[in-house]
C-alpha cells in the first residue's frame, strides 16, 4: 500500500471522530501542515561507485541492535484504532526489527504489550499525583522497558480547533487500564492524571533514580535546550514538535534537527520526528544527524487499516525506500551518511505523493 492508501483506508474504517483527533494538530495546524514540506524541501548531493550491492539499515540504539533505524512514535490510546491495540504495533513493530515506544496513555497493560513486543521504550508524562507515574516507570522497568521518554512539549494538551478544542472520550477500560490499580477509591481521576505542568529539568534525575533506565527527552527544537536536558541528565534527545499538536508554528523537526545535533556534538543520540512519511525522508534525517526516526500517524493508519500485518508492511516499505535511496546516494551503511549529502532548501515547496 502506499502511504496515503493506508490513511484513506484507516478513514474509510474509523469512526469519523477517531480519524480527526488522530489527524488533528493545534491551532491553525501551520505546524501540522509545514512538517513534511520541511523534510522535502531539502536536497541531495549523490555520491557514486562506493559499492553499495550490499546496504544495511543496522545500527544501535544506547545498547539496543536494531535492524532498522526506522521506529514507531508514542501515541496515545491504539485500542481506539484497533481491537488488538497496541498489541498489534508492538508485534507488527517487533517484526519489522525496529523499536517501539509506548505511551504513558495507552490501551492496554504495559505488562501485556512488552510481552509481544521486540525492543521497546516506555514514554513519560509526569502526572500531577507523582506517585502514579513512578508505579508506571517503575512497572515499565520491571517489563523490560529498555529507555524511558520524558515528553517536555506537553504541560498541557494543545487546543485543537479542526475537534473544536473538544478532547476524545476515551473509554474508561482503556484510560484506566494501566492507572486503576494505583488510585484510591473514589479518586478525582483527572485531578490525578492529568500532566503536571509545575515539573523542571530535575524530573529527570528523578526518573533515572526510580527506573534505574536511561531517559531520553522529547519535544525538543532549540540547540541550547538539547545542552541543558542532557546537562540535567538525558541519555538523549527527540526533536519534535509532537506532530505540531502543541505549540502551533513551532519550528518544523526537519529543520529544527540540524542545530540540535550541532549543539549536542555526538554527546548523544538525537533522534527525530514529525511529518517523515517516506525511505527518502528518513534517508534526510539520518544524513542531518539524526541516530533514528519515529513515525507517528503513519503506524496509527496501518494499525487502523491492517493490524499487525499494516504496521509491519509500513515500516518494511520504509526500509526498503531507505534502502534504495541509500543505494542511489552512494551510501552502504548508515555510518556512511553525512550532512554534506544535503542541502536545505529556501522555501518549503508543496509535498508531491
Ligand atoms: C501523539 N503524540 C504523542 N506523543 C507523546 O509523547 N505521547 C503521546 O501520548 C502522544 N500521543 C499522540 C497521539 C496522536 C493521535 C498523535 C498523532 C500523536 C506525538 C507523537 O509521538 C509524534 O511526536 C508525532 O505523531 C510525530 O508526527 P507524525 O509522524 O504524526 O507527523
Ligand atoms: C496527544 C497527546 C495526548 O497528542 O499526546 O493527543
Amino acid at each position: 500500500m502506499l502511504p496515503d492508501d493506508r490513511e484513506h483506508a484507516a478513514r474509510e474504517l474509523l469512526p469519523p471522530e477517531v480519524y480527526s483527533y488522530y489527524a488533528a494538530g493545534s491551532g491553525s495546524e501551520t505546524t501540522v501542515h509545514e512538517a513534511a514540506r520541511a523534510w522535502a524541501s531539502y536536497r541531495l548531493r549523490p555520491r557514486s561507485l562506493r559499492d553499495v550491492a550490499h546496504v544495511s539499515t543496522t545500527t544501535e540504539l544506547l545498547g539496543t541492535p536494531l535492524a532498522s533505524p526506522v521506529g514507531v512514535a508514542p501515541m496515545a490510546f491504539h485500542g481506539l484504532a484497533h481491537p488488538d491495540a497496541e498489541l498489534a504495533t508492538a508485534a507488527g513493530t517487533a517484526r519489522a526489527g525496529s523499536l517501539f515506544v509506548l505511551s504513558t496513555r495507552c490501551s492496554r497493560r504495559i505488562e501485556d504489550v512488552a510481552a509481544v513486543a521486540g525492543p521497546w521504550w516506555f514514554q513519560v508524562y509526569v502526572m500531577k499525583d507523582r506517585s502514579l507515574t513512578r508505579a508506571l516507570v517503575e512497572r515499565a522497568a520491571a517489563a523490560g522497558a529498555r529507555a524511558l521518554v520524558l515528553t517536555v512539549d506537553t504541560p498541557y494538551v494543545g487546543a485543537k480547533r479542526s475537534v473544536g478544542g473538544v478532547r476524545i472520550a476515551v473509554p474508561p477500560e482503556q484510560f484506566l487500564v494501566n492507572l486503576a490499580e494505583h488510585l484510591p477509591e473514589g479518586a478525582d481521576v483527572p485531578a490525578l492524571t492529568e500532566q503536571d505542568p509545575s515539573v523542571d529539568a530535575d524530573v529527570i534525575g528523578w526518573l533515572h533514580e526510580v527506573s534505574g533506565l536511561p531517559v531520553l527527552v522529547k519535544g525538543v527544537l532549540r540547540g541550547d535546550e538539547a545542552v541543558r536536558l542532557l546537562d540535567a541528565g538525558a541519555a538523549g534527545v527527540v526533536v519534535s514538535n509532537h506532530g505540531g499538536r502543541q505549540l502551533d508554528r513551532a519550528l518544523p523537526a526537519a529543520l529544527a534537527l540540524p542545530e540540535v545535533v550541532a549543539a549536542v556534538g555526538g554527546r548523544a543520540p538525537v533522534l527525530v520526528d514529525g511529518g517523515l512519511r517516506s525511505g527518502l525522508d528518513v534517508l534526510v534525517a539520518l544524513a542531518l544527524g539524526a541516530r533514528g526516526v519515529l513515525l507517528g500517524r503513519p503506524a496509527l493508519w496501518a494499525l487502523a487499516a491492517e493490524g499487525a500485518d499494516g504496521v509491519e508492511g509500513l515500516l518494511e516499505q520504509v526500509r526498503a525506500e531507505l534502502v534504495h535511496t541509500m543505494a542511489l546516494a552512494g551510501s552502504a551503511d548508515l555510518t556512511s551518511l553525512d550532512p554534506s549529502l544535503v542541502v536545505p532548501g529556501t522555501t518549503l515547496p508543496e509535498v508531491r505523493a
